[in-house]
């Protein structure tokens, strides 16, 4: 699974980095640095004004922020993971 969370000036301004850095630890938390790719990418051309735009492989989600990004990480990123272990 790639994660990509866009580092545009607007996705900054939103949380960019803090939301990089739960996703830091909650890869390494879980165990998951041989299922999890992390990376940065650029404006798409999402900015909203809630929160970061956030690529899960083909997926693309907006308006995520630092306060959602664990709710999102669970959803999106452990219970399909954990699907695909079955
Ligand atoms: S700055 Fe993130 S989608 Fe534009």
């Amino acid at each position: 699974m790639i994660i990509q969370v866009c580092v545009g000036s607007s996705c900054c301004l939103k949380g960019s980095y803090e939301i990089v850095e739960f996703l830091q630890k909650a890869v390494a938390d879980n165990h998951l640095d041989a299922d999890v790719t992390l990376a940065g990418s650029f404006c798409s051309g999402r900015c909203n004004r809630i929160g970061v735009t956030i690529f899960v492989d083909d997926d693309v989600y907006t308006g995520v922020t630092p306060d959602t990004i664990s709710a999102f990480f669970n959803e999106k990123v452990l219970v399909p993971l954990n699907a695909e272990r079955k």
